[in-house]
């Protein structure tokens, strides 16, 4: 334990630097404009797990972004520990509401604002650290590979071929991923599952031309009414999602499942003073941990249609549009929701407007164990590090890769991830606490020394 704070005492502003470093890469794989700094992202990864003392480090070409691979495989003996994260964020809009620029990472108040401080180069640098920091200090107990990606926040589509092209490569014992969030510092958890995710966007066109809305509004049905019609009837009087069949895979918990997820530490009152609304909004009969983590749901992520700009225009909008997505929870699949969700909205569509609708990204839900050496090593590490027992949680956002990698590899994996849901994921001003950057360097040597030992 000794050695690992001292190292990171001694290397502390340079780890701190090398992340500020990789932060100011605007690397968006939503939008092709920033292709190129992509490109010099994945380089400058490749390049810092060189220099942090990774073998064979190589960036892998793809169809899409590439992935950046490296390993360090000490003996065939020992158990492989397969670290996955990702160096693409989400676009940095609304711009105007930064404090201070996205890609210009600024310390405030003891945290790191920047588009990606968390999700994910906060979080997966902080193992290429602990990698550098195990191998100056000669403390690397187990083989470690490093599988980094570029096209997480767009749904990993080229990941899936990668992975059946390297199943000899990618073989390992447990997948690590820091890519989740902790209940707080004071309440360390390990998050045991994540949902699925199906996202379409629909379209519903009126008339063949936008109108005067003084001519023909009462003539002519507005599609924008209709399309906001149509998506208010996807939920019931009780929050429930009206689409035929939508819950029958869906696993209901035990009660002492539910008790278990219900006893983890909540403050009403704080989630809705941080988020400033009066009342939570929920599937009735479920507590809010419930709802996001162990129930599926259904959001508009965007609606559009019709004048937005500055000022007033009339007009009846010909098209109305809206990005839903779709959160899936075991045994649900993407597959079969996204075609519940067509079928059920096109038959709902009425007869004044055409609707279309079209399939994105999907990612199936999972379920982490909690009674493997993989599980009890990360118990193990942060009951150190933080001195308390990290509680189990179920999270509600999706990393499709999980279940791939259980399918393909049969893989299992630990989610230890050190963010905070108030952390700004996908928001303005994202942020990361350096508190938890140190942490989760200090934690990541402790998982590999305990998985190596339980493993045995
Ligand atoms: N790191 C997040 C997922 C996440 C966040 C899991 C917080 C648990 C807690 C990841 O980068 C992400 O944003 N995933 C997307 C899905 C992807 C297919 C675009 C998501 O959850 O919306
Ligand atoms: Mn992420
Ligand atoms: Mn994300």
């Amino acid at each position: 334990m000794q050695t690992i704070k001292q190292y990171i005492d001694d290397n502390k502003q340079r780890m701190l630097d090398e992340l500020f470093e990789l932060l100011r890469f605007p690397s968006v794989s939503a939008d092709p404009k920033y292709a190129p700094e992509v490109l010099k992202t994945a380089d400058y990864v490749a390049q810092k797990l060189r220099d942090a003392g990774a073998d064979n480090v190589e960036v892998c070409q793809t169809a899409g972004y590439p992935i950046v691979y490296g390993e360090k495989l000490i003996d065939p003996s020992k158990p492989t520990v397969l670290v996955y994260g990702h160096y693409d964020v989400q676009p940095p809009d609304p711009l105007e509401l930064w404090h201070t620029p996205p890609f210009e990472p600024t310390v405030r108040d003891g945290k790191i604002y920047a588009r990606g401080a968390c999700d994910d180069k906060g979080q997966f640098y902080m193992h290429v650290k602990a990698f550098e920091l195990m191998m100056q200090t000669d403390g690397l107990p187990c083989n470690v590979k490093f599988m980094i990606e570029g096209e997480e926040e767009v749904g990993s589509n080229n990941l899936g071929l990668f992975v059946k092209a390297n199943r000899e490569r990618l073989k390992a014992d447990v997948v690590l991923i820091s890519d989740t969030s902790m209940i707080s510092m004071e309440h360390p958890s390990l998050e045991t599952g994540l949902r699925g995710l199906s996202y379409l966007e629909v379209e519903v066109t009126g008339p063949n031309r936008d109108l005067h809305s003084g001519v023909y509004g009462g003539a002519v049905a507005n599609p924008a009414t209709i399309l906001a019609k149509m998506i208010a009837s996807l939920h019931d009087e009780n929050n429930h999602i009206t689409i035929p069949g939508f819950y029958d895979d869906v696993i209901e918990l035990t009660q002492a499942e539910r008790d278990a997820l219900n006893s983890a530490p909540y403050n009403e009152d704080e989630y809705k003073k941080d988020l400033d609304v009066q009342e939570l909004w929920g599937e009735k009969g479920y507590s809010t941990f419930e709802r996001t983590g162990t129930r599926p749901t259904l959001e508009v992520n965007g609606i559009w249609g019709g004048y937005i700009g500055e000022g007033a225009k009339t007009v009846l909008p010909s098209k109305a549009n809206a990005k839903i997505s779709m959160r899936l929870v075991p045994n649900q699949t993407s597959e079969k929701i996204t075609q519940l969700f067509t079928d059920h909205f096109l038959k709902i569509a009425p007869p004044f407007v055409k609707v279309k609708v079209t399939p994105h990204h999907g990612g199936e839900p999972v379920v982490t164990p909690t009674d493997s050496v993989a599980y009890r090593a990360a118990q193990k590490a942060i009951a150190e590090a933080f001195g308390k027992q990290p509680i189990p949680t179920r999270g509600g956002g999706s990393i499709p890769i999980v279940a791939l990698f259980e399918a393909e590899l049969g893989i299992k994996t630990v989610l230890m991830g050190f963010g905070l849901d108030s952390d700004a994921l996908h928001s303005p001003n994202e942020k990361y606490d350096i508190f938890n950057y140190y942490k989760g360097i200090e934690t990541i040597p402790l998982f590999h020394k305990y998985f190596a030992e339980l493993s045995k």
